[in-house]
């Protein structure tokens, strides 16, 4: 099956019951059982619920590939990442793309430090420093492609070979790729993790998450956790990011569609001292991308030749897109990483990862692209 079929196919069978195209909404806690030790495969919807299950089912069939795949949801994007670090112990390290969201880097250096795990930034970009910050306690590699916000593209196959080597887990945070465009499994990750709140649910309706493995022993690990720690999502949620899925390959075409030429007007425009979009021949791992990629997703990050005040002035100018945190939806909305997303990332390590108070971060929708270009050329001409 190819991908657009899978989208809408996989996991989804009509309603025992009635009939129904669109699985049902399971919203319950819990199950009656038919007797003392038989249930009908649900007990507690913190352990498993059927709407969660046909979700995860549909991203394992979509992130997996031809071969097996089993997907676990969680209640956020970050709570997936967490899945994936429980699967270490105290003492061991993890190497991490220097370029990260920064709810990653808080959450492993202001909370899963304080239990003993060890992280590692390095630009994973260029795969010898990963080899090089491998130690004899790494037990993972983690790895963000696209970063957020650089947009920092890593060659994953050449990383899954150091991974492989060192026997060590290969997690990617696919986020902004998804699986229209990467599918980190095929290229030797065991893990690949998203934050459903983005693009894969699309409507900016809800706050969630997802890991899919090809390994049985790993996904068996992750759904015990999962089971034991409870951040799971709700069955509700679950059913609206299955309604964004049915349409995750039309929207990512028309979200990179547009941020292409979004990119290529920036890129011409005599206020833009520098835009990063892995489309642009200018971006320093283009080749890699167009490689390991089918398209280059939608989020474009830029720095004005006025720096931080001719950025704000921007942001504060827009009118079709939104001054807003998220990205990966169909609305348009642009965002100051050093005072929003990366905050608290502090100032002195913004800057040594390249980060700077400038840089302006544009997740591209799918409304009209010449509306867009209008808003952003409006807003521009406004700056001085
Ligand atoms: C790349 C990336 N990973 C993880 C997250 C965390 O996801 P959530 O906000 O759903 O917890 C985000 C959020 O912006 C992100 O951009």
């Amino acid at each position: 099956m190819k991908l657009p079929t899978k989208l809408i196919h996989s996991g989804i069978r009509p309603d025992p019951v009635t009939g129904a195209i669109v699985p049902p909404l399971y919203q319950t806690a819990t199950y009656v059982l038919e007797e003392v030790g038989r249930d009908k495969g649900f007990d507690y919807t913190r352990s498993s619920n059927p709407t969660r299950q046909v979700l995860e089912e549909n991203l394992a069939a979509v992130e997996g590939g031809e071969g097996e795949a089993f997907g676990v949801c969680y209640a956020s994007g970050m709570s997936a990442v967490d899945g994936c670090m429980k699967l270490l112990s105290a003492g061991d390290h993890v190497v991490c793309s220097d370029d990260v969201y920064g709810g990653v880097s808080r959450h492993f250096d202001r909370v899963l430090a304080r239990y003993g795990l060890e992280f590692s930034y390095v630009d994973t970009s260029e795969p010898q420093k990963v080899a090089a910050a491998v130690r004899p306690n790494t037990k993972m590699i983690w790895v963000e492609t696209p970063t957020n916000p650089l947009l920092k593209i890593t060659d994953l196959g050449a990383v899954a070979k150091i991974a492989k080597d060192a026997g060590v887990y290969f997690g990617v945070d696919s986020t902004f790729a998804t699986p229209v465009f990467l599918r980190p499994l095929e290229w030797g990750a065991d893990l690949v993790m998203h934050s459903t709140t983005k693009y894969l649910s699309g409507h900016n309706q809800l706050i969630g998450g997802a890991v899919v493995t090809n390994r049985r022993e790993i996904y068996d690990e992750l759904k015990f956790i999962q089971k034991t720690i409870g951040a799971v999502p709700g069955p509700f949620d679950c059913w609206l990011a299955l309604l964004g899925m049915k349409t995750l390959h039309l929207r990512m075409r028309c979200h990179a569609e547009s941020a292409q030429k979004i990119a290529e007007f920036l890129h011409r425009h005599a206020k833009v001292a520098r835009v990063i979009y892995p489309g642009l021949p200018s971006h320093p791992q283009h080749e890699t991308a167009r490689r390991q990629m089918s398209g280059f997703s939608g989020m474009i990050s830029f720095e004005l030749k006025g720096g931080i005040e001719a950025g704000a002035a921007l942001m504060n100018g827009v009118k079709l897109c939104g001054l807003a945190e998220s990205l990966g939806a169909v609305e348009s909305m642009i965002t100051h990483p050093a005072t929003m997303t990366h905050a608290d990332v502090p100032a002195a390590e913004r800057r040594a990862r390249g980060l700077s108070d400038g840089l302006v971060r544009l997740s591209v929708g799918i409304e009209d692209v010449d509306d867009i270009l209008a808003d952003l050329a409006a807003a521009l001409d406004r700056v001085k």
